[in-house]
């Protein structure tokens, strides 16, 4: 690589000769900045919170459950070693390998790490969240894991367990741009937000509070499959709509956000 090559910059590819006023991206990220005159017109939710008891404990333990559904309870997770400015270091975005599988020890440090209950009162969780409202859920699609019949799960964090949706996968593959990675994968982590359970209190910046969650969320789950020696690939290409119909989500109060594809290494 050439040093002196300057660095392109592609603002005018994106913005022509100026900001269209009916850019969506532009009119999205205007509408969720924070002003001094804006916060609380947007957060009825925070003054009936304040005044309800009951409704702010509820809040406190957001989160789906199919309690009716088949169950497994995870194992207790394996643990990765090294060190996690190794982890960190050494991170990097691997295809899974053909064939792959991933046992459920495993599979539980991965999830635990993304969205799992963290140890102390209050329950939180091992990720951050604005208000501590946990607008993520967690889903795990089954292609090739040990001891798992094939299906989509919901990842449970209080049992520690997955609740079997469906068990209907075939043809997920197509649902990603790229098919390869479906078909090689152990297993796809999918990141969904259910933008209500923040946006009663925080108003439209919400909706950025929760795709920064998915980022952490995905992020801890990348350095745990990394320390454990899986391969892992945070994935953004995939049909939206395709995959909530897969996950049995509307799109609207809930909506995928971030995958991520989970297998063996290449050797
Ligand atoms: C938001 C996001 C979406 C991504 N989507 C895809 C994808 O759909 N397909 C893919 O092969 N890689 C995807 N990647 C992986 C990137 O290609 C990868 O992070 C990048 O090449 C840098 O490599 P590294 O992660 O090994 O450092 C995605 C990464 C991020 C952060």
């Amino acid at each position: 690589m050439n040093p002196k090559t300057p660095t392109a910059e592609f603002a005018s590819v994106v913005y022509g000769d100026g900001v269209a006023l009916d850019d969506p991206a532009e009119t999205l990220h205007e509408a969720t900045k924070l002003y001094p005159s804006s916060g609380l017109r947007q957060s009825r939710g925070i003054l009936l919170m304040e005044s309800h008891a009951e409704l702010r404990q509820s809040v406190g333990r957001a989160g789906h459950r199919y309690l009716h559904r088949p169950r497994i309870l995870l194992p207790p997770p394996r643990r990765p070693r090294g060190s996690l400015a190794r982890a960190i270091e050494e991170r990097c975005s691997q295809r899974p390998a053909p064939g792959s599988t991933i046992d459920l020890p495993t599979l539980a440090a991965v999830l635990g790490a993304a969205n799992g209950l963290r140890s102390g009162e209050p329950a939180r969780r091992t990720i951050p969240s604005g208000g501590a409202l946990y607008p993520l859920e967690l889903y795990v699609l089954s292609l090739r894991l040990e001891a798992t019949p094939r299906g989509v799960y919901h990842f449970d964090p209080h049992d520690s367990c997955l609740e079997q949706l469906t068990g209907d996968v075939a043809g997920i593959e197509r649902e990603l741009v790229e098919p390869a990675i479906g078909e090689n994968s152990a297993a796809i982590l999918a990141v969904t937000g259910v933008f209500w359970r923040t946006r009663f209190k925080y108003g439209l910046r919400a909706y950025r509070f929760t795709l920064l969650e998915a980022g952490h969320a995905v992020q801890n789950a990348l350095l745990t499959a990394g320390a454990l020696g899986l391969a892992a690939l945070p994935l953004g290409g995939f049909y939206d709509s395709r995959i909530e119909a897969v996950l049995g989500v509307d799109g609207v109060h809930e909506s995928v956000l971030y995958l991520v594809a989970l297998g063996e290494r290449a050797r």
